[in-house]
């Protein structure tokens, strides 16, 4: 018989499914060394769990949405290798019954005992179970698992992530009595424990449940509590369960399962917990490590959702298949809801023009049902599991159907997702999508809940953080806090899936992969290596309990479900100096504001007031609405002499070259000596291209119009002479070899005493522009012992237009190596925002307004050679990046590009910043141009601003 590849055949010998129930000290573990063989060769060692293409067998693959066979359902093809496991065990004292369980089997696999067949199973990431009690002895025993890269089985387990096999979680040996308890089910609501046992008693034998020191007996039983300490993610409380089978009066086995007091409802379109509405301020996460793939231990789990939880995230989505049971427990005992989902995905059928092609046939009905059937038999008692989710990107069918109704009737129900079930009107599931959807999509859904549907509306997927992304996580979470129905979502994805070698982190097409999804495997708020992305800040920033605005004083609602915040520092700030310190005495009831007058003793001119709220390790800024009149810029005569291209003053030169200031020195000191650039390109983050994929019009059309290439052409040259200053003027155009695309552009050096420079440039744009631009700005090429920078602006770590909130303003400082993100395929990085001034070594910039700032140590040809970690190739000399404009970031590599405010489109603009010495930290100054948008008809187009949802009450 052909076991694997015939989807009607889903097991041998598996028992029927169950929770993950251990009875306590009846267990042993056959984890450790093994005997491995990989596809017939030599028997070698192999530790367990693991998964075999980390430790040096075959290749990991990555195809994301392909399945890496031939698709010809439910073959898999020629290339199929197999490892085999062999491992000696030790009984000392055979009981009745011996149960051999695997947590997890990556590919189809059959088990032999004492060298006699057992069974065999599928489904990769459940659990399974064999009755072994025929096949064992007292003393040595060898156990025997052959395991097939692919089968049928891998049809339906075409997630988007990096694919490997072996043995990947714990295997078990459970010893049992005569009698035993099978299987429990416990089922809590806010005030009841409900235990339903299932045992095979027999006379004299008896089950006896415990809970909070109350004892009762029978199959059945509930437990009613006079002072409930609910669960809910803010304050987990559990209590435990105590189940002990008895014969006579001594317990023969004993179990203790965790659980929490909770029910999950929707009501009028809001999803409750407790019968209080909650937002899922969610990730999606898969279990990964760079060095063992999906071998995850519990340790490392745990330190994984304790990070999350740092980071003010209350929710997981197990993407997209169930975990290990330990992750279950953590998130009971941490505090974070779960969307437990099946492990089922089609997405490689999406060849045949249809992604559900599989939903839709018969012969895989039980296959499908199969998954759903035994995620819900072995999760039901865990309290974290708020929502069943039926699967992932199965498209549609009547076997999706089945699963999803199956799952609204098991005993522990609860909400049902599936994330392709129609996002508007969902015809079988609980929840409107909205999955990469914009930010103004996301705010129609809300005018149609009352009109076609009452539902909550959920991001399973959103802000995808591939790269250097994603944008618009405050504009989501404005909008998700300010509208009821909004339940919230999960961010894709908590971590990139790098593998690890060498010192660096793989992706698709690094496997001699032909059939490859690119770097798409990259796309975490944390690194491979578990380290934070900057996005993880802004991640925290917004679903941090606290959100803070201005509105007639400093506004601050408390965004928990359930906790009320006390303890709130605040400080009041001139630019950047802490002025005034104190602290809320108020309490802030759950989703409760309050508004608190602070303000400065007296309002000096030509400062900026801030507030800073600081609230467990998170502060938020606001800016007291006063007008800030800036300084004038004093001009005074001095001495000077010039030629066509210099000028000298008493204690300064200056060169030109092509229209760029080429040479810079003031008193013997050299701040550069080579000229300045015009620079109109980045090297696309991931959302702007991966690699010739996702978005590709947008960096096709950069590279076409040659945005790289930009440079200065000068037609015109005037020296106008004045007694306080000089000024240099090009006219000319800024655009590549050949083509019709460009900026008509006039280029103004205003030379003051002491060699200031006033840099004004105007620019408008010609030709055949791409409608989205990576950026407009000018490169200063620096002497390497530049090296220390000090900036006023945002901070500290990197931020762009739309990923830009959890940068404060302030002062900071940092060295030039650390100013930089080397992403794991490394891209554009490092961009600081709304600058006011930024020191590096003896130079100093000045905006005559706000500008954007970035510093390397390497220059953008190396970082765009670059295609790994550690590849990017370092310059003896450091690059100060000052932009009139970067793009934001968006999430196009999977769903939309920047929202219209954080976009760069093509317009006429002014970009007028000062060179100087660096002497004195100087800012607000009113020079005689200003950086501004000259163009009528652009206009950032301004967010719509919504008023806030909570009620205030003080
Ligand atoms: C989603 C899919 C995820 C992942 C993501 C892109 O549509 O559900 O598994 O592939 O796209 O990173
Ligand atoms: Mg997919």
């Amino acid at each position: 018989m052909n076991f694997i590849e015939n989807p009607e055949l889903l097991h041998i010998n598996r028992l029927k499914p169950r929770a993950s129930i251990m009875p306590m000290d009846q267990c042993l573990k056959l984890n450790g060394e093994y005997e491995f063989r990989y596809n017939g060769g030599d028997w070698e060692k192999l530790t367990v769990p693991s998964m075999w293409q980390f430790k040096g067998y075959g290749k990991p693959r990555y195809t994301n949405t392909n399945y890496p066979f031939p698709f010809n359902p439910p073959y898999v093809g020629n290339f199929n290798p197999i490892g085999e496991y062999k491992k000696k065990f030790i009984i000392d004292k055979l009981t009745s019954k011996t149960i051999l369980r695997f947590d997890g089997v990556e590919g189809a696999f059959c088990v032999s005992i004492n060298n006699k067949e057992v069974g065999c199973s599928k489904g990769s990431r459940l659990m399974h179970e064999f009755d072994i009690s025929d096949f064992v002895h007292n003393g040595e025993n060898e156990l025997y698992v052959k395991v097939w890269t692919y089968s049928d089985a891998s049809y339906l387990e075409a997630q988007d992530m990096i694919l490997a096999s072996g043995i990947f979680r714990d295997v078990s040996l459970i010893q049992l009595d005569e009698v035993y308890i099978w299987d429990y089910t416990i089922k809590t609501s806010m005030r009841e424990i409900e235990v339903e046992i299932d045992a095979n008693l027999k006379e004299g034998w008896s089950i006896k449940t415990i809970v909070d020191h109350k004892v009762k007996f029978g199959k059945k039983v509930t437990f009613i509590l006079d002072t409930p300490q609910l669960w809910n993610a803010e304050e987990p409380n559990l209590y435990d369960v105590e189940i002990c089978l008895c014969h006579n009066d001594e317990i023969m086995e004993r179990h203790i399962k965790k659980v929490g007091l909770r029910e999950v409802d929707i009501i009028d379109g809001v999803l409750c917990v407790n019968k209080t509405p909650i937002k899922l301020k969610g990730v999606n996460r898969h279990e990964y490590l760079p060095y063992n793939g999906r071998a995850i231990d519990r340790e490392t789990t745990r330190k994984e959702l304790l990070l999350l939880k740092k980071n003010n995230v209350n929710a997981v989505r197990c993407s997209h298949y169930p975990n290990n049971p330990f992750f279950y427990e953590l998130c009971n005992e941490i505090g974070l809801y779960v969307m437990d989902e099946a492990d089922l995905e089609t997405h490689g059928c999406s060849v045949t023009g249809d992604q559900g092609f599989l939903s839709k046939s018969s012969k895989w009905a039980n296959a499908y049902l199969d998954r759903v059937e035994r995620m819900y038999e072995r999760d039901k008692n865990e309290t974290c599991i708020i929502i069943w989710s039926v699967g992932n990107e199965c498209g549609s069918g009547e076997n999706i159907v089945k699963c999803a109704e199956y799952l609204k009737q098991v005993y522990i129900n609860k909400p049902v997702l599936y994330p392709q079930d129609d996002g508007h009107m969902p015809a079988f599931t609980d929840f409107r999508q909205c999955g990469y959807c914009p930010v103004w999509m996301l705010e129609q859904m809300e005018y149609e809940t009352d009109k076609i549907c009452n539902k909550p509306v959920i991001m399973t997927e959103y802000a995808h953080a591939m790269g250097n992304g994603p944008g618009a996580l405050y504009d989501y979470w404005k909008m998700i806090y300010h509208y009821k129905t909004f339940a919230g979502g999960f961010v894709w994805e908590f971590k990139n899936h790098g593998v690890f070698e060498n010192g660096t982190y793989l992706y698709g097409g690094d496997f001699s992969d032909a059939n490859n999804a690119y770097n798409f495997n990259l796309d975490g708020f944390v690194f491979s290596d578990g380290t934070p992305k900057p996005a993880m800040r802004e991640l925290a920033y917004v679903f941090s309990p606290i959100w803070v605005e201005y509105d007639n004083g400093v506004k601050i609602t408390n965004t928990n479900d359930f906790k009320a915040v006390k303890d709130i520092k605040w400080e009041l700030i001139e630019d950047y100096k802490v002025v005034k310190t104190g602290l809320i005495s108020k309490t802030i009831l759950p989703r409760r504001c309050i508004t608190e007058k602070i303000m400065p003793d007296e309002i000096k001119c030509g400062v900026i007031y801030r507030i800073n709220i600081i609230y467990e390790g998170i502060t938020k800024q606001v800016r007291l609405p006063f007008a800030v009149p800036p300084k004038k810029y004093n001009k005074e005569d001095f001495v000077y002499e010039v030629c066509e291209n210099c000028i000298k003053g008493e204690n300064f030169e200056i060169e030109f070259h092509n229209g760029m200031i080429s040479k810079y020195s003031v008193n013997e000191r050299i701040l550069f000596n080579s000229p300045m650039k015009m620079n109109f390109y980045r090297k696309p983050t991931d959302n702007d291209g991966v690699k010739g994929k996702a978005s590709e019009e947008i960096m096709n059309k950069w590279n076409k119009s040659m945005l790289q290439y930009f440079e200065f052409f000068c037609e015109r040259t005037a020296v106008i002479q004045k007694g306080n200053e000089v000024i240099f003027e090009f006219k000319g155009k800024i655009m590549p070899e050949a083509l019709f695309v460009g900026y008509f552009a006039q280029i103004a050096y205003h030379i003051y005493k002491n060699g200031e420079v006033l840099v004004d440039i105007v620019c408008e744009p010609y030709g055949n522009m791409p409608e989205r631009l990576p950026r407009a700005g000018v490169v200063f090429e620096l002497p390497k012992a530049y090296d220390n920078v000090e900036w006023y602006g945002r901070g500290p770590h990197e931020n762009y237009a739309d990923r830009k909130y959890s940068s404060i303003f302030g002062l900071y400082k940092s060295t030039v190596s650390d100013m930089s993100v080397e992403y794991e395929r490394p891209q554009e990085n490092g961009n600081r925002s709304d600058t006011y001034f930024v020191n590096i070594g003896d130079l100093s910039v000045v905006g005559s307004d706000t500008f954007e700032f970035s510093v390397h140590d390497y220059d953008l040809n190396s970082l765009m050679k670059a295609e790994h970690k550690g590849e990017i190739k370092k310059s003896d000399k450091n690059f100060l990046y000052i932009d009139y404009k970067q793009r934001g970031l968006g999430s196009a590599s999977c769903g939309p590009h920047p929202e219209e405010k954080y976009e760069f489109h093509p317009h006429s603009f002014r970009f007028a910043f000062m060179l100087k010495q660096n002497t004195a930290r100087v800012y607000h100054l009113d020079f005689e141009a200003k950086t501004q948008v000259l163009s009528e008809k652009y206009e950032y187009s301004k967010a719509k601003t919504v008023a806030e949802n909570f009620d205030c009450r003080e």
